[in-house]
């Protein structure tokens, strides 16, 4: 037999920056995200008891990663002991588009693993599973708005669907070319927890986190964009204050298409900047204004690459 799991990527609107238990993926806040219909992970799982190890393979080619081979050791740990498994994953997550594809991959491997073992688990236990591969991946089981709740233990954070009235948001997202080292996830996350406004940020995300979910509600994509924007900005803050090796995920780049999108609300555009970890901006729109960003942003700067993404469904299987 062999299982086939589609899971698209999710970008959050009110961010996960900071683990309260590093080993379980607890993250200090809640966070919400908007799934994305352009970008996905499709995996085909495939046990196979003659290998002596789980094989991956990612694109076509055989690899090596230490974190999937962790997080199968995790899934044998609370699903009960299973035969090798023989991976295909694919990644439509081009990287000029420079998403980060953990979130599609984890969900969509934990999604594949499951349907091929047979079980048959509710959505927010795959959730709770593939948290622990990678937190944001908990979100990326849900179509359009999904919400992670932080929880106080591994039974507790788990992500699930928002049930959000469909709107005309869009994202633009603008591909920033960086030399520089990226600082990975939780190495920024351990960082930031060193500065001095760490505290600050929580109490700040909680209150976010609820402002979010009503204007979510209400489809008010100009509340939804300034409480993201809010959001991102204060995170990156923390990167920057942290006492501890501060840095920035900020190119010259990304300040200058903070600038545009800046002059674009002043104009009366709907236009507000998100950033994860790294220096790509994704731009929060109405659809009807996405083009005219656009087309803004490719005057100004001629090699940004760009792309248009909307809401996005559920993982599927095959
Ligand atoms: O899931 P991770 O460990 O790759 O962390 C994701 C962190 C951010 O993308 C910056 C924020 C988020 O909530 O997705």
């Amino acid at each position: 037999m062999t299982s086939t799991a589609k899971a698209h990527t999710n970008i959050a609107f009110i961010k996960y920056w900071g683990k309260k238990n590093q080993q379980l993926n607890l993250p200090t806040t809640s966070s919400l995200s908007l799934t994305l219909d352009k970008f996905y992970t499709k995996t085909t799982v495939t046990i196979d008891d003659t290998l002596s190890t789980d094989v991956l393979y990612l694109n076509n080619q055989k690899v090596d990663a230490t974190r999937v081979h962790q997080f199968l050791d995790v899934l044998r740990d609370e699903l009960g002991y299973f035969p090798t498994l023989k991976i295909n994953s694919y990644n439509h997550v081009p990287t000029s588009a420079g998403l980060a594809s953990s979130a599609s991959a984890f969900a969509a491997l934990t999604g594949a693993v499951v349907q091929e073992l047979g079980l048959h688990l509710d959505t927010c236990t795959l959730s709770r599973l593939a948290r622990r591969g990678s937190g944001s991946a908990s979100r990326s089981f849900f179509g359009h708005f999904a919400v992670w709740h932080a929880g106080i233990d591994n039974d507790s954070s788990f992500a699930e669907s928002l049930h959000a009235p469909a709107m005309p948001i869009a994202l633009v997202v603008a591909e920033v070319s960086s030399q520089q080292k990226k600082v990975g996830s939780t190495e920024g996350m351990q960082r930031a927890l060193t500065s001095p406004d760490y505290g600050n940020w929580v109490n700040n995300s909680q209150q976010q986190f609820i402002d979010m979910q009503s204007a979510v509600m209400a489809a008010d994509i100009e509340k939804i964009g300034t409480i993201a924007e809010a959001n991102a900005m204060s995170m990156h803050d923390l990167n920057l204050t942290a006492t501890q090796h501060p840095f920035t995920y900020f190119t010259a780049e990304t300040q200058r298409i903070l600038q545009i999108v800046d002059d674009l609300k002043h104009q009366g555009l709907l236009a507000f900047a998100t950033m994860d970890a790294g220096p790509n901006v994704k731009i929060i729109t109405h659809v009807e204004h996405a083009q005219l960003i656009i087309q803004t942003l490719n005057n100004a700067l001629p090699n940004l690459k760009l792309e248009i993404a909307q809401s996005g469904p559920d993982i599927s299987y095959e």
